[in-house]
């Protein structure tokens, strides 16, 4: 490959250790899971909040190495979890194809929105996204030059179909009604805001894994909306596209894709995508991931972010069952959503230390 960058980041992970992350993606099973929590920087923790003031706008932020390596490193400080996720957005690829987004205090994210053949016409094209986002890859790159050697760096993409729901409704806090209503009525005008979206990921998180990230997750928050034929078309296809594009061109680089809210259409969504790894809502059995999607790959998750704002006897019952359900398979440990800005800091604490010293028992499913 005609990448000399690449290929020296990669001799020199030759020569050291594997990750735990990254044995578990490839389906090892170890003593403990690794773990890690979604949304583990943010508001959350009084550090954050205080450095958060440091920028008004929220992509502005985003876009500062700086501030974006300090976030990522905050839960990292308190925790020491196995890995440690990009601090970004998924919307930052909503910015760079040309659309205006913003992020209002109390009401989220307020898109310029997409409702037209001629608004995704305009869009820019997936090589015209890079310039924008060349702060996330300086952040990614100046990480790799921080973390502590056991500790793996995420990557990370809005899948699609969830970026698409976002530009189509403007705003969050919807089902995604008039994106699906669109999918309908204009499959192939839909479809083409979806092609667009998956060129443009392919070319985002090539150029996050160009510039130090080890694994790469696909949040497709909002999975769980579409019925099993959208589900194919605007789920199961564009992120099988992505998979095999990343697994040709980067062959040792894990994707967890995490369609969250899917329901029996995990299955599918495994055996056709190919994720590495897939990544869990609380609301799938754990019996059954165990019989079924553990068998095909690493499974990650699933507990309920509001067990973690309990704490407590609750909390530790929540996270055993999941460690003795799916701890003797190959598995990731992770919150099925993200954490809320309400949590106490001092039960994400509890929770680190009681997956740490978790010990798998041999023999035992
Ligand atoms: O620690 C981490 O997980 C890394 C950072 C991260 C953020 N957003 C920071 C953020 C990640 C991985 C995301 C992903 C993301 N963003 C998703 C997928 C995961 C999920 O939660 O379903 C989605 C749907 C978004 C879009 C988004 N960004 C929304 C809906 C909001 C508003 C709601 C909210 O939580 O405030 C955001 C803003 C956002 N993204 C904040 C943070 C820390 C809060 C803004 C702030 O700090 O001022």
């Amino acid at each position: 490959m005609d990448r000399p960058e690449a290929q020296t980041t990669d001799r020199k992970d030759h020569s050291m250790p594997e990750k735990p992350l990254i044995k578990t993606l490839r389906g090892e099973v170890l003593e403990r899971p690794p773990f890690w929590f979604l949304r583990q920087a943010g508001r959350y923790l009084p550090e954050y909040r205080q450095l958060r003031q440091q920028q008004r706008d929220f992509l502005s932020f985003c876009y500062s190495p700086d501030m974006a390596i300090e976030a990522t490193l905050q839960p990292l400080r308190r925790f020491a979890p196995d890995a440690a996720i990009l601090f970004s957005d998924i919307l930052v690829v909503v910015d760079a194809l040309g659309r205006s987004v913003r992020f209002v205090e109390g009401e989220g994210p307020v898109v310029d929105p997409v409702r037209s053949s001629e608004d995704v016409a305009s869009l820019r094209s997936s090589e015209g996204i890079h310039d924008r986002l060349g702060p996330v890859y300086q952040t990614v790159r100046g990480l790799r030059r921080e973390l502590p050697e056991t500790t793996a760096l995420i990557g990370f993409a809005g899948a699609p179909w969830t970026v698409a729901l976002y530009m189509v409704e403007g705003r969050g806090g919807t089902d995604g009604g008039t994106a699906r209503a669109w999918g309908y009525v204009d499959v192939d005008g839909f479809g083409r805001l979806i092609h667009i979206l998956t060129d443009a990921t392919v070319a985002y998180l090539g150029q996050q894994i160009e510039h130090g990230a080890e694994v790469v997750q696909l949040f497709d928050s909002w999975a769980g909306v579409l019925s099993e034929t959208q589900f194919r078309n605007w789920v199961v296809k564009p992120t099988t596209t992505i998979v095999r594009a990343l697994n040709e061109r980067y062959p040792d680089v894990p994707v967890i894709g995490y369609p969250r809210g899917a329901g029996a259409q995990y299955e599918t969504y495994v055996a056709e995508t190919r994720v590495n790894a897939v990544g869990l809502d609380s609301g799938v059995p754990l019996r059954w991931v165990a019989s079924t999607l553990q068998a095909q790959c690493t499974v990650q998750g699933s507990l309920d972010n509001q067990a973690l704002v309990a704490g407590g006897a609750a909390m530790d019952a929540e996270a055993d069952q999941i460690l003795d359900i799916l701890g003797s398979g190959p598995l990731v440990f992770n919150l099925g959503h993200g954490i809320l800005p309400h949590t106490p800091p001092e039960h994400v604490q509890q929770l680190a230390d009681r997956v740490r010293a978790w010990r798998r028992t041999e023999g035992i499913a």
